[in-house]
């Protein structure tokens, strides 16, 4: 039976999700974090074998991360990531797609085209997880294969959605990626696990003008083909 209000709340999770890029200093207790990974480790995953691990930071633990990182990139020495997210050579049309939200994001900010060294700045507040309370860092056993990876971003997503439902806001973050021997000598992450992602995770800033980027989407009749309907 069609329930309206439970399809709102699941839509309005879904669509009020955006990366934000601003936090404000409020903290989240741990009793939240907590609850938010246990809600979202109800993701499903192949035979239930739930591949994520999680190191979730604020207070302390955070900033020494975060200091560490930071005077990595003011060494302006970027090391290799363990694994290739993004193609080596874009093409269409995802190309177009990633330079279009660069640009608005830029935009907001007036960073206009050719300021380089604007640009590596808004880039290092990655490094800071945007100035947000809990910084989390997300592993995966490296032996574990693809199917585990399509799991993992399950999890994720589910992170970010029920956040949402608590008020709180994200940033899925590739950015951490190139930083990995940093990250897993600070959290002490046992050789086994290798990095995944990193996840800003706190209250946004309401007029901050980054977070007032509003990204598109194609429609799914542009990426979905339907048959079987008109017959
Ligand atoms: C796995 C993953 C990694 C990402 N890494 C970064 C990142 O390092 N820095 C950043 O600002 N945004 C990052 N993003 C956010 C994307 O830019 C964003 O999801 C996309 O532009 C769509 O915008 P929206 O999340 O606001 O809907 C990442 C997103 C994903 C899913």
């Amino acid at each position: 039976m069609a329930d309206a209000a439970a399809q709102a709340a699941v839509e309005a999770a879904i669509t009020s999700r955006r990366s934000i890029r601003a936090f404000l200093p409020k903290p989240v207790p741990q009793a939240d974090v907590e609850h938010l990974l246990d809600v979202a480790a109800r993701a499903p995953s192949g035979s239930n074998i739930q591949p994520w691990k999680v190191h979730a930071l604020t207070g302390a633990p955070l900033k020494r991360l975060c200091d560490a990182l930071m005077a990595e990139h003011a060494s302006g020495i970027t090391p290799d990531s363990e694994y290739q997210y993004y193609p080596r050579k874009f093409f269409e049309p995802f190309h177009s797609r990633r330079r279009k939200v660069g640009w608005d994001l830029y935009g907001l900010l007036g960073i206009g085209k050719g300021e380089n060294e604007r640009m590596r700045a808004q880039h290092g507040r990655n490094l800071i997880f945007f100035g947000a309370p809990v910084g989390l860092i997300f592993t995966i056993h490296r032996e574990l294969e693809q199917g585990s990876w399509l799991d993992y971003g399950m999890f994720l997503q589910n992170v970010m959605v029920a956040a949402r439902g608590m008020g709180l806001d994200t940033c899925p973050q590739a950015a951490f990626m190139p930083y990995h021997r940093t990250i897993q000598t600070m959290l002490e992450i046992p050789p086994e696990e290798m990095l995944v992602c990193g996840m800003a995770l706190g209250y946004a800033v309401p007029d901050a003008v980054e977070n007032g980027l509003v990204t598109e989407r194609a429609p799914a009749r542009e990426f979905a083909r339907f048959a079987g309907w008109g017959d």
